[in-house]
């Protein structure tokens, strides 16, 4: 059991929830709701105790599991370490005492070295590497992977390996922070079965619409500055929701009407004849105070990509022959693209087939080992990377505002705030520090410069990850409606159908191109 009690988060002027009340039960799943920048993540934060609440205290399990929302930060751990993190005071000892014996042994050392044998004898540490191995070879990591480091790994595998880590030490509570963001469908359904199967409490971030439905038993909303627990999955809490804020509002509508009906009663009557029988309705007036309803914190970002001043080419791009292989594991090969101008280009594929390592060519952000690639007459390309780390430096020092103005430096000011505030980060939001930012403040951060960049040619690498529902469908708009060349990378349906004049499918037979409708072609399929 989870318990939340009168737990506020305010950061600077803004307030994320206040004085919020909620249990959380064993054997039910929630589901964590809310826009981007509501403030999921910093309430899994206030929980596991890595960040302080304003106010209030919240209690639970003392094991309690952790998804992480960034598999790129372990990417250079061995997986059994990975998983064996999950334990924190036992890593923590582990670390402390590695470095120790490093180091010239003194009295001071020798005694703390004493503790952390004792902490880590408590915590189970001996038998830590074969318990984690135990976990991942159950979860279908074969023995001869564990010894390896993360970033040797597919995504889905990576991704199992973090679901260990939560799960390391048969955690009573179990949360996990977007964890669909860099799987397949396969995968998604297979982490489905897997969490149906959990009894304890579950609680889950994830702005994907069929996940939460398929899984949920509950929703836990954060919205009007507080978070409400909506029974039933995602579209029931949508029904509930809307009918309660209406049913709200319908009220006040009525008491104002009432209240304005009174008070010219009032006025009229208040200092005749009928003065002590106005008393009453005065006390009517005040009765009926409408109820303060907060705004709530939906709001949709306005995506589009400016017509190009100068097109490119009709030829966009030509890539021959191009291959690509990790060590022996060949994952590109002998593939040939002519792309013209106009096209627009979905690449879709499991996880581990290879995506971003073709997508990371032929932007020329990576070395094919054969082949070649050219690009044509008067490309401008702007490139979205799957990994935004890739481009946005955990610095403590640069604002949003400045990030982008280091990235266009020709671009005036006024443009660069006009456009971040059709990304929802106006006023002082502009000033942000860019390591501060969520999951999907930093795709809106990342597609705010390929929306000032002048570019005739995107080349987008699973942008929808992280962005909530009216992002993604803004999104989706905004390439539709863009006069360029596209190459999109996405698990995403809506958006391809949206978006696509043609597919690539990367599947294990090979590279398969169709044209059109996407529905059609994996129904043909299957
Ligand atoms: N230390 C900080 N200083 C300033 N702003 C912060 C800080 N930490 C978090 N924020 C802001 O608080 C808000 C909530 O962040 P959080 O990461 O919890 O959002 P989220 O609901 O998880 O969003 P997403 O769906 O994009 O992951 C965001 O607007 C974020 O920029
Ligand atoms: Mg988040």
């Amino acid at each position: 059991m989870i318990t939340l009690s009168k737990v506020s988060k305010k950061i600077g002027t803004r307030t994320l929830f206040e004085d919020v009340c909620v249990t959380f039960n064993p054997r039910r799943r929630y589901g964590l709701t809310g826009p981007n920048g509501a403030g999921k993540s910093t309430l899994l934060k206030i929980l596991l105790g890595g960040e302080p609440s304003t106010s209030g205290s919240v209690k639970l399990p003392k094991k309690t599991g952790f998804l992480h929302q960034n598999i790129e930060e372990f990417r250079d751990f061995k997986l059994l370490d990975v998983v064996v993190m999950g334990n924190r005071t036992l890593w923590k000892a582990m670390s402390e005492r590695d470095e120790l014996y490093e180091q010239k042994m003194t009295d001071a050392i020798g005694m703390r070295l004493g503790d952390l044998e004792e902490i880590i004898a408590e915590e189970d540490g001996y038998s830590a590497d074969s318990n984690a191995a135990l976990l991942l070879s159950g979860i279908g990591i074969p023995l001869e992977m564990h010894e390896k480091q993360m970033f040797e790994l597919p995504t889905d595998l990576q991704f199992r390996v973090l679901l260990c880590q939560a799960l390391f030490g048969n955690p009573e509570a179990l949360l996990l922070d977007e964890p669909t963001n860099h799987l397949d469908l396969e995968s998604i359904g297979w982490l489905e079965t897997f969490l149906l199967d959990y009894v304890g409490t579950l609680v889950v971030i994830s702005h994907d619409r069929h996940f939460l439905n398929a899984i949920t038993t509950d929703i836990a909303d954060i919205d009007y500055e507080t978070i409400i627990i909506y029974p039933g999955n995602y579209d029931d809490m949508l029904v509930t929701k809307t009918a309660v804020r209406e049913k709200a509002e319908k009220e006040n509508r009525s008491k104002e009407k009432r209240i304005l009906q009174l008070r010219t009663v009032v006025a009229k009557f208040g200092a005749g004849t009928r003065a002590s029988q106005m008393r009453s309705k005065v006390r009517e007036i005040d009765r009926l105070k409408p109820a303060e309803l907060k705004k709530s914190n939906i709001e949709r970002p306005y995506v589009r990509f400016p017509s190009p001043e100068t097109p490119s080419g009709q030829t966009v791009l030509r890539a021959k022959k191009i291959g690509k292989a990790y060590d022996t594991h060949q994952i590109i090969q002998n593939f040939s693209i002519e792309i013209e101008r106009f096209e627009k280009i979905a690449v879709i594929g499991s996880n581990g087939m290879g995506k971003t390592t073709l997508l990371k060519m032929l932007a020329k952000k990576m070395l094919s080992d054969s082949g070649n690639i050219e690009w044509g007459h008067q490309v401008n390309m702007g490139y979205f990377p799957q990994d935004h780390s890739d481009l946005i430096e955990k610095s403590e020092t640069i604002s949003v505002f400045d990030w982008i103005k280091r990235a266009l430096p020709e671009i005036y000011d006024q443009e660069i705030r006009s456009v971040l505030g059709k990304l929802l980060f106006s006023g002082d939001d502009a000033f942000k520090q860019v390591c501060r930012l969520s999951g999907g403040e930093s795709a809106r951060l990342i597609l705010s410069t390929l929306m000032l960049g002048r570019h005739n040619t995107l080349v987008l690498d699973e942008p929808n990850n992280h962005l909530d529902l009216e992002s993604v469908s803004a999104l989706g708009h905004g390439l539709k409606e863009f006069r360029g060349t596209v190459i999109l990378a996405t698990h995403n349906r809506d958006l391809i159908n949206q978006v696509a004049t043609k597919t690539i499918s990367l599947e294990k037979g090979g590279i398969v191109f169709f044209d059109g409708n996407l529905e059609e072609y994996l129904q043909g399929r299957e």
